[in-house]
């Protein structure tokens, strides 16, 4: 059972009865990504230019979260990883080339932000950023993210942000895809209550599927209660450099907002 956002992608109640209809083997039948895991991209585009490699060199070091606090399953609190104290903590998944990480970090200094993403030639465009203007409540990871979200505390992140995920479009990959039953109950645990899980995408499957999969966990909730929610970014956002491509092409962007409530 999938959720259907329709031709238009409006939803409808007939989506809503079909989650509240659907089984455990259903649930199943829509795939767990196998634990351990969730990375399955390229890691190398373009060869550094001889700056970037030295900013990465220079900054890597300083923003990385230390591979020792990422063993800690379950109970590292991301206030350690900073010299100052946050009052929110927020992770984006696959940030890219940390255009959206960067503004929101600028925009909200009171919060500490953490980002994963294993592309090393983003990482490299987010650090030559911070480097050109500084910004402190960053600290960063070049790998895959559900390393960092497994070692975080329970109930420690205000809100996780996964934008743009790749789509993984043939059936047999679906299972790469990171939103996914295994990785919701991990999401689930590290948010505080009332905290949100924010999923875009230009894709229509995926952003049914993502409905489907957020849908069925019973510990979030679809903000969203027409299509003007999903279907309009709120008045705050900050596009991310794909989002753009990608209105660019006239496609649909999808805005998907969920929220932790009590299971
Ligand atoms: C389509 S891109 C979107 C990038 C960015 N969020 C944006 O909207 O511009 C998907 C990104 O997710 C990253 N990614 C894929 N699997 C990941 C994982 N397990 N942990 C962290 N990042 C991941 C990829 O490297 C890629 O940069």
């Amino acid at each position: 059972m999938a959720v259907s956002l329709g031709k238009n992608w409006i939803w409808s109640k007939t989506c809503k009865r079909s989650l509240a209809n659907h089984t455990p083997q259903q649930e199943k039948l829509q795939g767990s990504a196998p634990h351990g895991r969730s990375l399955f991209g390229r890691r190398i585009g373009r060869p550094l230019s001889t700056q970037k490699k030295e900013t990465m060199d220079r900054l890597l070091p300083v923003l990385s979260i230390p591979e020792e606090k990422l063993d800690q399953a379950g109970t590292l609190p991301p206030s350690s990883l900073f010299n100052q104290d946050f009052s929110d903590f927020w992770l984006e998944i696959g940030f890219g080339y940390g255009e959206h990480l960067a503004a929101l970090a600028r925009k909200n200094p009171d919060n500490g932000y953490l980002g994963a993403e294993p592309f090393i030639n983003g990482m490299a465009a987010l650090l030559t950023d911070i480097e050109n203007k500084p910004c402190e409540n960053i600290r960063v990871m070049m790998n895959d993210a559900m390393i960092l979200a497994r070692s975080l505390g329970n109930e420690t992140l205000q809100g996780i942000y996964i934008l743009n995920p790749d789509p993984w479009h043939k059936t047999r990959h679906h299972k790469r895809r990171i939103v996914n039953r295994s990785n919701l109950d991990i999401f689930y645990r590290i948010l505080q209550p009332g905290g949100l899980l924010i999923l875009t995408t230009d894709v229509e499957p995926m952003a049914e599927w993502m409905v489907t999969q957020a849908s069925l966990h019973p510990g979030f909730q679809w903000k969203a209660k027409t299509s003007k929610d999903w279907l309009a970014p709120p008045p705050d956002w900050i596009a991310t450099r794909y989002e753009t491509k990608g209105a660019k092409n006239a496609k649909k962007m999808c805005y998907l907002f969920f929220q932790k409530t009590d299971k």
